[in-house]
């Protein structure tokens, strides 16, 4: 059960949610027509350049790359003419990019200038427990706490968020997320588009008032109806006749899932998932990215005539969330040389289901009753230690989405490991889910087979749902991990 005064940390999201949890917890039309009720004012399309976030430059301690940043409120203009308050790293919203090397640690201080609690989660990172941002761990208003990052995986797209103690995902609405690009040296081998032609795309859902300033989410709204990107809606990228690569993060706090396809149906290549590159960069004419997922993309403008312009859209519209992400221009010819993407990325072992000693099933389930979202049938107590999977064991967890009426969506997320997918209904999994990934969207009704090896440290860590409202709710549990 969630205690009194749980309820009463809720803040305004949840709190709203235990109101009217039905409208707030299902994905279907109906919700959706509620929701235009309160739908944001018409904002004109594709008026503003596309913004990146600025890189952070670290200080270097001997072999430590070292960060200082002070999470604050900041007024930020999101709609033309409107400043809407934001929580942010450092003033910025997404906050500013950490690059980090492989096997080159990083340390973050974080100083806590905000009115709230903060914790700063590293989302896909392998790193000790004290360092992943745990409930118990928060930063108080006034505090600071440091925040190791070893850097002992490969290449990939991971990101920092607020993971506050069932204020998840009103924090990270209000603004705390924010990108780290690991890098490592088979990445660069490959030779990839670099600099100005990596571009990161953060994809948020917000809602927001009549005057132009960001709504705070009531308890009819299960999705935004606007998407931001890198902070802007629906801004426009002038490229060259040149391949790009763009690092897609769902970044939305509410339930965004997006279906993106470009124009009428291009097709480009998907590079790298969640967890890192892919073996091979798969050909698509679209893609479905759940909050939290990374996909790495690489789309090729030099087959476009200059003049083309070329939309990123939603399609998944029965939410409410609009169908417009974004427009790519082709203003001009390509500035400099470039290749063309290799026909083989980096090798992804495979792991075998014969190694695996441990079988553990989870089943995702809103109790209406109890007004909580549950991993088998509990909601989360940070006092309960709900697994302990041994360092060295490869476990194999089939994760059971049991919302099929009404039906939810969920997203499974892991802190530590990155699993591999072996099946979805029992069906292999597909090309885009043949790499590392450490958030799946599991349709209702679905069941999803993962595989991992739990390798470097031990101690607490946190599973959930990663539709943030669903974890506020309940739906997350916590694991120790043990020596043998
Ligand atoms: Cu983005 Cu607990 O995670
Ligand atoms: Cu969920």
């Amino acid at each position: 059960m969630i205690s009194r005064r749980n309820v009463l940390a809720l803040g305004v999201l949840s709190a709203a949610a235990a109101a009217a949890p039905l409208e707030r917890l299902v994905l279907s039309p109906t919700s959706a027509t509620a929701n235009a009720a309160t739908s944001s004012p018409p904002i004109p399309l594709f008026d503003r350049a596309l913004t990146v976030p600025p890189v952070l430059r670290p200080r270097r301690l001997g072999s430590v790359d070292y960060y200082d940043i002070t999470m604050r409120t900041t007024d930020v203009e999101l709609l033309p003419g409107a400043t809407s308050n934001l929580w942010t790293y450092g003033g910025e919203s997404p906050g500013p990019v950490i690059k980090a090397v492989a096997g080159r640690p990083v340390i973050v201080q974080q100083r806590n200038q905000l009115p709230e609690p903060a914790a700063v989660h590293l989302h896909g990172g392998n790193v000790p427990s004290a360092s992943d941002g745990l409930p118990g761990d928060e930063i108080q208003p006034g505090g600071s706490r440091r925040y190791l990052y070893p850097n002992r995986q490969p290449a990939a797209t991971l990101y920092y968020h607020d993971h506050v103690h069932h204020l998840e995902s009103p924090h990270t609405y209000r603004g705390l997320t924010g990108l780290y690009l690991l890098t490592d040296r088979a990445e660069q081998r490959l030779c990839l588009p670099t600099g100005k032609y990596d571009v990161p795309l953060v994809l948020q859902d917000r809602l927001f008032n009549a005057d132009g300033s960001l709504r705070m989410p009531g308890p009819r709204d299960i999705v935004g109806d606007v998407t931001l990107v890198n902070g802007r809606p629906t801004p426009v990228l002038e490229v060259e006749q040149r391949p790009y690569r763009f690092r897609l993060l769902n970044g939305s706090s509410l339930d965004g899932i997006q279906q993106l396809s470009l124009g009428d149906g291009e097709q480009f290549q998907v590079i790298a998932s969640d967890g890192g590159l892919l073996s091979a960069p798969v050909a698509v004419n679209g893609l479905t990215l759940s909050p939290s997922e990374r996909y790495e993309i690489v789309i090729d403008f030099s087959k476009y005539p200059i003049g083309t312009q070329l939309e990123l859209r939603n399609s998944l519209v029965a939410t409410g969330l609009s169908p417009h992400v974004m427009r790519f221009d082709v203003t001009q010819r390509a500035t400099s040389a470039f290749g063309p993407v290799g026909k083989r990325l980096v090798p992804v072992p495979r792991l075998r289901e014969a190694v695996a000693t441990v079988r553990r099933e989870f089943v995702f389930q809103f109790n209406q009753a109890a007004t909580q979202m549950e991993i088998n049938g509990k909601a989360f107590d940070p006092n309960r230690i709900d697994i302990k999977p041994r360092l060295g064991d490869t476990e194999i967890w089939t994760v059971r989405n049991a919302d099929q009426s009404p039906p939810i969506p969920h997203v499974f997320h892991t802190h530590l490991v990155r699993f591999q997918v072996l099946d979805r209904d029992g069906k292999p999994a597909g090309p885009l889910e043949a790499g590392w990934k450490d958030s799946i969207l599991i349709n209702p009704g679905e069941s999803v087979r993962l595989i991992m090896r739990f390798g470097d440290f031990t101690g607490r860590y946190l599973y959930h749902c990663h539709l943030l409202g669903h974890a506020d709710l309940g739906m997350m549990a916590q694991m120790e991990v043990v020596r043998r």
